[in-house]
């Protein structure tokens, strides 16, 4: 297996469950809590900006309303994304791709880049997301882990920039994965935690890729996923899961 660069434990959605998601303020707290990497989910704008935003839609995560890929980046102007979360957050804004890159890249931090297009729009977010992330962190010596449930999107994020680094998200089993991760030239697998077993780790590892698994927030499940060697688990449990695996460990 390649050498790997990235410590086992991200952030979730930046934040995790201690702030309002995929902002500025969620990439704060993790960096206080001496987290060491964070995952985040990127899609276009109407008019091609790349954010960091989850859903397809702003009405979950912000005082906003309509579809992402209908509306323009001056039309988030003014959009709330942290109320919602408690009114400490009042005003933070849904970030461009090119500030949280700054953030992680000024603050030392690894980042897990989920390129998470709205649906139509896998091919060109992909291939979009890839040339900023090769050219936002161009000096930095380890580059971005990108990643998608997307293969299209995989595919073109490869063709842009085949020297960034590919993981392939799944959240139900797939008897083919290996078969996936070579068309892709991908490192890892991300799958969701329900689905792995002790041998699944093992067989993943023995074809060479690295296994992650999301979303852990349970500290016997993420230790059990620790001492099967899965090499990352997402996690919202900012506090008390660190604390939890590092007494075990002790
Ligand atoms: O990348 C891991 C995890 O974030 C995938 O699920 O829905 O939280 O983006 P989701
Ligand atoms: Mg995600």
């Amino acid at each position: 297996m390649q050498h790997w660069p990235y410590p086992k434990l991200f952030a979730h959605r930046g934040g995790g469950n201690l702030a309002p998601e995929n902002t500025l303020p969620g990439m704060q707290k993790a960096l206080a809590l001496r987290f060491s990497a964070v995952e985040f989910d990127v899609k276009l704008t109407a008019d091609n900006v790349s954010i960091v935003i989850h859903d397809d839609t702003l009405e979950r995560t912000s005082n906003g309303e309509g579809a992402l890929a209908e509306l323009d980046y001056e039309q988030l102007d003014g959009i709330d994304a942290g109320s919602w979360k408690g009114v400490e957050f009042a005003g933070t804004p849904v970030p461009r791709f090119s500030d949280i890159a700054s953030f992680c890249i000024t603050e030392l931090m690894f980042a897990n880049v989920e390129i998470k297009p709205c649906p139509g729009r896998e091919q060109e977010t992909g291939k979009q997301v890839a040339q900023e992330a090769a050219r936002y962190w161009q000096r930095e010596r380890t580059p971005p882990l990108l990643s998608s449930f997307s293969e299209v999107a995989l595919l073109a994020a490869r063709k842009a920039a085949p020297d960034l680094p590919r993981g392939l998200l799944i959240h139900e089993w797939v008897e083919d994965w290996g078969t996936r991760l070579r068309a892709l030239d991908a490192v890892s697998l991300h799958c969701n935690h329900e689905i792995l077993t002790a041998q699944r780790v093992a067989d993943i590892h023995a074809a060479g890729y690295r296994v992650l698994a999301y979303t852990v927030n349970d500290k016997r499940r993420a230790q059990q996923l620790i001492d099967w060697g899965v090499d990352g688990l997402f996690t919202d449990e900012l506090e008390s899961l660190p604390a939890a695996l590092a007494m075990a460990s002790d």
